[in-house]
């Protein structure tokens, strides 16, 4: 979590540049205010009359069923997102360019609606044709290609149940992903570019598939050409079936609560949990929160950088923006590659006129220097936006007077996996924003910052940020561990959604969100748990015990930093820290690979034994310990573990 610092809260807000706000479809904080009392007063009729954004082929008869902490939204209602996302734009917009595709290795490809609607119509008749049935789940493991959001819009139009596992990702975090969610077909490639290599998916999950026998089909795209692996009965190439497929099917009509996608991410313990989204609810939260926060026009190019993977792509890269009609740019590999002007060269090339990434990307580019953006011509961008960590004042000033030019104003978009869509945010015409400011919730979204006891805290001091009431597109659980939805979100404080983050709001209402208060890791904007790399560790031979905690990373937000102790008969060593290092990346997958392990010979335990994150927080941070130890089991520990750096280092 990070710490507050008192002096942001004096800022001056800046109010959104005038050329923006005069074309902005909300143009003034009042405009802003009028519609979230609108909502906020009758938040049925409110949402109801959003809902009207889709198209349906039976409109919904009740609009929530609210039994807490279980809701039921557009009761009745009948339609189909892969419909919403194409079909409906085909007769005015089936030119109309869907997707610029860009390959790390500089290969394009540009689909218009009709291109991507055809290929979403074999690609959903050959899962059909592999016997993939509604409710059936369907496991993604993809680089960045046009074949990732064709797979989840063909699963979508069949009513299969997609989970996407983020390709960086390991064997052994595959099979736990798929093994829960019993997953029948993996959709794959042979590999992607990243940096210049090949990231071999196919041989991953080959691995991971030996443990996974709820698998029956593996489809893989050919993207590198690479020699891989192929196991005759189980193994169909993309091509060939999307070749073979018809190009017609008909879109059928699923009910407004029909499962549209699992998504793992962690949470406090080992186990990642699915988050469950379904159909009407998600897809309105995705589409209205697009057009209201980017301020959405036919004409835009429209760039969210993240990764599929993640929920960010789900819903800003595949379903907010494929709903609106809007023309996306895609590309598949990293920001300095070839070289660190790469994401400029593209703005520049296709004209890209709203530009969404996150903070660990701003303070990269800070970091790399103005002259990789100024050599390029970025007179096509007019609104900025940032999510899935905290920005700092200083990389927000940065995106807003280099990247933006002064002209554009930023969105700082605060959400969550759980959240399926943007909850605060500026409303880029309307709300003055304040560097390091999430500002204001989104209207339809109840917002309090709270004690334990659910009280509200005053302005300036630190509390719990919570959401009040139901939102179309919140989890509606965790699949098939209900009971742990209930305990994470609704019982900390009864009744309400406890997010998990703590926050400040000043005297003007903005929210000032400052980080996870539980064991939530935000390393380059990807969560991970704690206990998560713990079992990691403590899966290697030489381990006893671990305890991980972050400490502030100047690039990355956090930086994982792991207190290790080793099992009778293994000693410290340089050699053993890097391979413990290796082990994790292994295990969990390339993004959890730690900064640091440090050796000790105990953890600072309290009485009842549980490890005391709080006092290693401090040490990775500041190398001390400082505040209330009375609980802690062996003064002499922390001692120790402060001197245990210095040994290392000599
Ligand atoms: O701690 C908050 C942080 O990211 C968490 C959610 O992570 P995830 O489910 O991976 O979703 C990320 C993309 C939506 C939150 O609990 N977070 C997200 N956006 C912001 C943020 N923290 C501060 N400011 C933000 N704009």
């Amino acid at each position: 979590m990070q710490e507050f610092d008192p002096q942001v809260l004096n800022e001056k807000p800046i109010a959104p540049p005038p050329e923006f706000q005069r074309r902005a479809r909300i143009r003034s904080l009042d405009e802003y205010g009028k519609l979230y009392e609108r909502a906020k007063n009758d938040p049925e009729g409110f949402w109801g009359e959003q809902a009207k954004m889709l198209d349906w082929f039976e409109p919904p008869k009740k609009i929530l069923e609210w039994d807490v902490p279980h809701a039921k939204w557009f009761i009745g209602g009948k339609l189909n997102v892969s419909y919403n996302c194409l079909d409906r734009h085909l007769a005015t917009n089936g030119k109309k360019v869907a997707l610029h595709w860009e390959g790390e290795d500089g290969k394009r490809v540009r689909l218009t609606y009709a291109e991507m609607h055809e290929r979403v119509c074999r690609f959903a008749n050959a899962l059909l044709g592999l016997g993939v049935k509604t409710g059936d789940c369907v496991a993604v493991y993809m680089p960045m290609i046009p074949e990732l959001p064709i797979a989840l819009l063909a699963c979508a139009r069949i009513g299969a149940i997609h989970s996407v596992i983020f390709g960086g990702f390991s064997a052994i975090a595959l099979i736990d992903r798929i093994g829960d969610a019993k997953s029948k077909i993996l959709i794959t490639a042979d590999g992607g570019y990243r940096r210049g290599h090949v990231v071999p998916l196919k041989e991953t999950a080959d691995k991971a598939v030996e443990s996974c026998p709820t698998i029956e089909k593996m489809i893989v795209v050919k993207r590198t050409g690479e020699e891989v692996a192929w196991t005759q009965g189980r193994d169909l190439w993309w091509h060939e079936l999307e070749q073979k497929a018809s190009p017609h099917c008909p879109a059928p009509s699923f009910d407004s609560e029909q499962p549209l996608y699992i998504l793992y991410t962690s949470g406090t313990t080992g186990k990642p949990k699915g988050v469950l989204h379904t159909t009407a609810g998600y897809l309105l939260g995705a589409m209205y929160t697009t057009q209201l926060v980017f301020d959405l026009r036919d004409d835009d190019v429209y760039w969210c950088t993240a990764d599929v993977g993640w929920v960010t792509g789900h819903s800003y890269l595949v379903y907010g923006p494929l709903a609106n009609c809007t023309t996306c740019v895609m590309y598949e590999g990293a920001p300095d590659f070839p070289k660190k002007d790469r994401f400029w060269e593209i703005i520049e090339r296709y004209k890209v006129s709203i530009f969404y990434s996150s903070a660990t990307a701003v303070r990269a580019f800070m970091a790399w220097g103005n002259d990789w953006v100024t050599k390029h011509d970025l007179s096509s961008v007019r609104l900025l936006g940032t999510v899935g960590e905290p920005i700092n004042p200083a990389a927000w000033k940065w995106y807003f007077d280099v990247v933006g030019q002064k002209r554009c104003p930023i969105v700082d978009t605060w959400w969550q996996t759980e959240t399926g869509a943007i909850m605060i945010s500026p409303l880029p015409g309307a709300t003055p924003t304040k560097p390091g400011s999430a500002t204001l919730p989104l209207p339809g979204v109840i917002t309090r910052v709270v004690t334990m006891q659910g009280e509200s805290v005053a302005p300036g001091e630190t509390g719990y940020l919570i959401i009040e009431k139901p939102w179309p597109s919140m989890l509606r659980t965790i699949f098939g561990d209900d009971e742990r939805f209930k305990r994470d979100y609704w019982s900390r404080i009864p009744g309400v959604y406890f997010t998990g983050d703590a926050a400040q709001c000043d005297a003007d209402g903005y929210i000032w969100v400052l980080g996870r208060v539980d064991d939530v890791i935000k390393v380059a904007g990807h969560r991970l748990s704690s206990m998560e790399i713990e079992s990691a560790l403590v899966s290697h031979p030489s381990v006893a015990e671990a305890a991980v905690v972050a400490r502030p990373d100047e690039i990355k937000g956090e930086a994982i930093v792991c207190f290790v102790t080793l099992r009778s008969g293994h000693s410290h060593s340089a050699a053993l820290q890097t391979a413990l290092i290796e082990h994790v990346a292994v295990t969990i997958g390339s993004i959890a690979r730690p900064s640091e392990v440090r050796f000790a010979d105990l953890l600072p335990k309290t009485r009842s034994g549980k490890i005391m994150r709080r006092l290693l927080r401090e040490l990775a941070e500041k190398g001390g310990v400082s505040g209330d130890v009375t609980t802690l089991e062996d003064m002499g520990v922390i001692q120790k573990l402060a001197s245990a750096k210095a040994l290392d280092e000599e």
